[in-house]
């Protein structure tokens, strides 16, 4: 087993990572500090694991609470009937939730426990490798709004994250690839190294291969934890996290949650935000060759629906959450492994990028 720690003062917390792990029950007991827990799940993945989890909560008073499963639930709706069990079930200050699934189930538990009598403590069971390497990490809770992708929410720290790898060997090859999006991200982020192991070992992860896909997982936590530890609540360099996230959000939105899988959006949007920084002369089409085939490799879109056009994604867009005083930022690449944040960028170059004519 590896351990990383997400380094937040007395916050902090760490991320455990190996095969095998939902059943070590020794793992999760010293961060249940009461003596009730409500594991949240969701209709998929409750019937492959909660028992497991259940095996490690039988010392506690607990409650399972059984969401519908897919991201057009993650809506105040949800949440709603999440608090409702909650409060039927006599959940108290002291109860510390479960999340056991992928980043919707995390998502919505974590702002579950962050709203839930002002605040409770909750653990991280990510199942997915898009969970695993993103979402359960750094305490972005929230929900969707109509209008807008995880507009509603929270920032809340889990107690800890347990990431068993063993729980990959039940998820589709689609949202294998979905995960594989954010780990690319991560490498065009600031890690170009990573993005050469990733072309050296792409058939390997695709193929499941264990000791590739943990170091994947441990790579990419380590990038991730990194940054939050060093920006918490997104003052600036955590919105770098963001790369290829505000187009990739007006696709989600768009297209209605749930048609396209987030990390699907995100690995289009990162073409989007190449293409515009192609367009400032900052990355070569050549760099973009390159990312083009690291995603395919990975089965990912590099190219945004038809069915949005350059209007609607600059509606879309006006409702993000890097929209500072009406401003839109984004995330863009200075050159290849260098992005940053930045409202300075030519409005006739995203025009052509949002028209999809490059
Ligand atoms: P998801 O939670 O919808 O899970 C994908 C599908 O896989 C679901 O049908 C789920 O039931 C199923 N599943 C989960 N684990 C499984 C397993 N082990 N075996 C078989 N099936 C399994 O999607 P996701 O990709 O995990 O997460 C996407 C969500 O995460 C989005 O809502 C996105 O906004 C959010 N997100 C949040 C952050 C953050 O920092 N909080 C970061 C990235 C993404
Ligand atoms: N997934 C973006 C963030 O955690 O900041």
């Amino acid at each position: 087993m590896e351990t990383l720690k997400v380094d937040l003062g007395d916050r902090s917390y760490p991320i455990f990572i190996g095969a095998g792990l939902l059943k070590k029950q020794s793992l999760i007991a010293p961060y249940i500090k009461g003596k009730t827990t409500a594991v949240v799940s969701n209709t998929t993945v409750a019937p492959l694991y909660l028992e497991s989890i259940h095996q490690n909560t039988c010392d506690y008073n607990n409650t399972d609470v059984i969401l519908p499963d897919g991201e057009e639930f993650k809506t105040m709706d949800t949440l709603s009937q999440l608090h409702t069990e909650m409060l039927t079930a006599r959940c108290d200050r002291k109860t510390t939730l479960i999340a056991l699934g992928g980043g919707v189930v995390g998502d919505i538990t974590g702002f579950a426990a962050a709203s839930y009598q002002r605040g409770i403590n909750f653990i991280q069971v990510p199942t997915t490798l898009l969970s695993m390497v993103d979402s359960s990490v750094g305490g972005k809770t929230g929900v969707n709004h109509p209008l807008g992708k995880n507009m509603i929410g929270a920032f809340h720290q889990p107690q800890c994250v347990i990431i068993d790898t063993d729980t990959l060997n039940t998820l589709d090859d689609r949202q294998l690839s979905a995960g594989i999006a954010e780990i690319i991200k991560y490498g065009y982020i600031n890690d170009l190294t990573f993005i050469d192991w990733l072309d050296e070992n792409m058939s390997k992860l695709m193929k499941r291969d264990p000791i590739a896909l943990s170091y994947a997982i441990k790579r990419s936590c380590e990038n991730k934890a990194g940054i939050v530890a060093a920006d918490e609540k997104e003052a600036g360099q955590r919105a770098l996290l963001n790369l290829g996230h505000t187009f990739g959000h007006a696709i989600e939105t768009g297209l209605g949650y749930g048609k396209w899988l987030h990390g699907e959006a995100v690995a289009a949007g990162m073409i989007m935000a190449a293409q515009l920084s192609k367009e400032h002369g900052w990355i070569s089409e050549n760099d973009i060759t390159g990312m083009r085939k690291l995603l395919k490799k990975a089965n990912l879109p590099t190219s945004p629906p038809e069915e949005i056009n350059a209007e609607r994604f600059n509606e879309l867009m006006s409702i993000d959450k890097k929209v500072q005083d009406g401003v839109l930022h984004l995330i863009l690449m200075k050159k290849m492994g260098e992005s940053f944040i930045t409202n300075d960028f030519d409005k006739q170059a995203l025009k052509k990028v949002l028209g999809h004519s490059n």
